[in-house]
């Protein structure tokens, strides 16, 4: 009997102290308690609005360098589509990819799939299409004339690059099927072709 009483003192006590233990850790009301995968809610990395003393001004944010570029940024937005635009891309455009002969030879496999048909397979506006008959024939990259004015070899990156993204009369724009950075490797490859003889 003795034995049941004290059993049963001491198990009271233990639930006691676990429910102490269990309300007492409620009443921080900021503490997440235990966690499962700890890692999940407080990653190594810093938040980009945490304080952080790697930089000067002591923030994790920091604003972009001067010049910096964003992801997906199409230089040409810059110049609209009219003539002021294409002169002013004339003026401030220039290829920022290297010349390297891997660069140019991109640069022709995408000329000979998205120009050539009409361009000619060497730029001198004797493209598939125009053999129907069926389509005014560009002119010639090294001897033809600009209907913009100027010697169609003497076309600037700008000129080339604006051309490719918004079209010109019948020439179609290129915008959305092309990349900045695939239209510059096309013009890399126009001017190769503005060379010929
Ligand atoms: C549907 C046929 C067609 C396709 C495709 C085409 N062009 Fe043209 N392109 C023309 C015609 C036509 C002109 C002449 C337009 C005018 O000046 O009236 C022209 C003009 C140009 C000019 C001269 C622009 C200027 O300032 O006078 C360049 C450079 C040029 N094209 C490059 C390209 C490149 C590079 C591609 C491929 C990405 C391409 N074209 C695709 C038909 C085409």
């Amino acid at each position: 009997m003795l034995v049941m009483n004290k059993l049963r003192i001491v198990s009271v006590i233990f639930l006691a102290a676990v429910s102490i233990a269990v309300i007492s850790s409620c009443s921080d009301k900021r503490s997440t308690g235990w966690q499962y995968a700890p890692n999940m809610y407080e990653p190594i990395a810093y938040n980009p609005d945490q304080p952080n003393k790697n930089f000067k001004n002591g923030q994790t944010a920091q604003t972009p360098p001067a010049g910096t570029v964003p992801v997906g940024f199409d230089p040409v937005d810059v110049y609209p589509n009219t003539a002021e635009g294409y002169q002013l891309a004339s003026q401030s455009l220039s290829n920022p990819l290297p010349v390297t002969k891997p660069t140019l030879e991109e640069g022709k496999t995408l000329f000979l799939h998205m120009c050539s048909h009409c361009h000619g397979l060497q730029g001198q506006g004797d493209g598939s299409i125009i053999k129907l008959g069926k389509f005014p024939a560009p002119p010639s990259y090294s001897k033809g004339t600009s209907s913009r004015g100027g010697a169609m070899k003497d076309l600037t990156d700008g000129k080339i690059f604006h051309t490719i993204t918004y079209g010109v009369n019948l020439m179609g724009p290129h915008k959305y099927q092309l990349t900045p950075t695939e239209r510059w490797k096309i013009v890399m490859y126009v001017h190769e072709l503005q060379k010929l003889q």
